[in-house]
């Protein structure tokens, strides 16, 4: 006889998966792995520009973007239902952590874990915070200036002339550094790449992505104060 739900279907098997600390833990992998992802290919759009045509080639780049509304929600909404997946799953393992250990070590032992990853719970919530502020600086314009639909380098310029909000991203940008260095290497961890023969080379890795998509993103807005990037622009 046929049952409602079959006990076996791939979403009872995936939900009881999730249910699991390791589920959860590849949830974050998973989401932290696209997150990660787009901020490669984010900073690589952002570097145009140090393009000699930057305000065409970022203006083309937005064009190209916003070619398809399908798209473009498509994949908004992936990255909006990744940030979310992998925040909640982060939470709940923190639940899980707490309610196992109810009293916290006397003495925390720094030797196993290292700045990025004791700063987990820090920088996470400043990304969070950042990517509200950051949507609504250069997404929508709402705290943006002088905000000029589809002229990314116009809004970048104007944008980052002002210290304080460039201040806020150079902060955001260092955290975003520490958060990828501790969960990249996590997040191989979790997918059994841990092992011994390749640790220290993953290792590495995290930390070299991390300082060159976090140094990437920060001098924008350090070679903008400057002058050195917008001179054209009055
Ligand atoms: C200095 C660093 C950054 C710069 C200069 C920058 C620049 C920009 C610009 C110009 C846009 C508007 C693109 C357009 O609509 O044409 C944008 C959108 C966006 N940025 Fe960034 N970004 C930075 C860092 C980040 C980081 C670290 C994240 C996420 C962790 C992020 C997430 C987003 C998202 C989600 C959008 C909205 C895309 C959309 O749906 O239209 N950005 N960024």
């Amino acid at each position: 006889m046929a049952t409602a739900a079959a006990p076996n279907s791939k979403l009872q098997q995936s939900l009881a998966l999730y249910q699991s600390t390791i589920g959860k833990k590849y949830v974050v992998a998973i989401t932290g792995a696209a997150l990660f992802a787009f901020t490669i290919g984010h900073m690589l759009g952002n570097l145009q520009i140090y393009l000699p045509n930057a305000q065409e080639a970022l203006a083309n780049y937005a064009k190209l973007l916003h070619a398809s509304a399908e798209l473009l929600w498509a994949v908004r909404l992936g990255l909006l239902a990744c940030f979310v997946l992998h925040v909640v799953a982060i939470a709940q393992l923190y639940n899980l952590n707490r309610a196992a250990r109810p009293t916290a070590y006397v003495k925390k032992s720094p030797t196993i874990s290292t700045y990025a990853s004791r700063t987990m719970y820090l920088s996470g919530p400043i990304l969070f915070f950042f990517v509200l502020y950051h949507l609504s600086h250069l997404t929508t314009g709402a705290t943006h200036p002088n905000f000029v639909d589809m002229d990314p380098y116009h809004n970048l310029v104007v944008g980052f002339r002002q210290p304080l909000p460039s201040l806020f991203y150079i902060i955001a940008m260092s955290m975003l550094g520490l958060h990828l260095t501790h969960g990249v290497w996590s997040m191989f961890h979790t997918v059994g790449l841990g092992h011994p023969r390749y640790r220290e080379a993953l290792r590495t890795f995290a930390t070299i992505a991390a300082a060159v998509i976090s140094i990437g993103n920060i001098s924008i807005p350090v070679f903008i104060l400057l002058g050195i990037i917008g001179k054209d622009l009055v």
